[in-house]
């Protein structure tokens, strides 16, 4: 049998790391996890039941009641649902729970792509291929707001960038488990690059992984 290949992909929101994620996953044929649903799905999960998003033993149920055959990308990608999840993700608790959920997925026997914030350094520190994407803040913003015109939605680009420079200050500066490339992670900004490139890029990087393998 051979070894799983196991791809963890971290980096800020917006920088193109779900996208290069879902195409590493087609080439290689690996189960994805975008693990930012799971903390999307504790989020919508307080919302619609009318708890307050600091409230920690229902964040705690919610957590343990996230379900990852069951997140529904188009219910939970929208905006306000981003930035209630990265309120959520600062509860030590509700990380514990969904960490838990998301090794178990990361242990199948073909491997898997992950992608999120924590995933090189807490959820799989040991996975032999570790990416961080990133790109300006500017350019993120830019993107996001082309992503909201392309669904006919409106946005304003200032607003956009605010949003986006406050999610990265929660995600990198809180306690457990901030925001950071891990030990050993390939960096890959992405702010001169389409998602063609950037995937060439990551691709030539695991099949070098691949190829040391073979040879050991
Ligand atoms: O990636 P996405 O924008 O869907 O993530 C939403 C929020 O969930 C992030 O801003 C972050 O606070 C949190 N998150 C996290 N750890 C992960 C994935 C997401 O803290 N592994």
């Amino acid at each position: 049998m051979t070894e799983p290949l196991l791809i963890a992909i971290d980096g800020p929101a917006g920088a193109g790391k779900g996208t290069l994620a879902r195409r590493l996953a087609d080439y290689y044929h690996l189960p994805h996890l975008d693990t930012g649903l799971t903390y999307r799905a504790v989020a919508h999960m307080l919302i619609s039941r009318g708890w307050p998003l600091g409230d920690v033993p229902h964040a705690v149920e919610a957590a343990r009641l996230v379900d990852l055959t069951r997140l529904d990308r188009t219910v939970l990608s929208a905006h306000a649902i981003g930035e209630a999840a990265s309120r959520v993700a600062v509860i030590p608790e509700v990380r514990k729970i969904l960490v838990e959920k998301q090794r178990a997925f990361a242990a199948q026997p073909s491997g898997a792509v992950l992608d999120g914030r924590d995933i090189g350094t807490v959820v799989c520190p040991d996975a032999p291929v570790k990416l961080y994407v990133t790109a300006s803040a500017e350019v993120r913003a830019r993107r996001r707001l082309a992503e909201i015109e392309a669904n006919d939605g409106a946005g304003d680009f200032a607003t956009i960038l605010a949003d986006i420079q406050r999610r990265d200050d929660r995600d990198m500066g809180r306690p457990d488990s901030p925001l950071k490339p891990a030990a050993g992670a390939h960096l890959l900004d992405t702010s001169e690059m389409d998602i063609e490139a950037a995937f060439q890029a990551a691709r030539t990087i695991v099949e070098d992984v691949l190829a040391k393998r073979n040879k050991a």
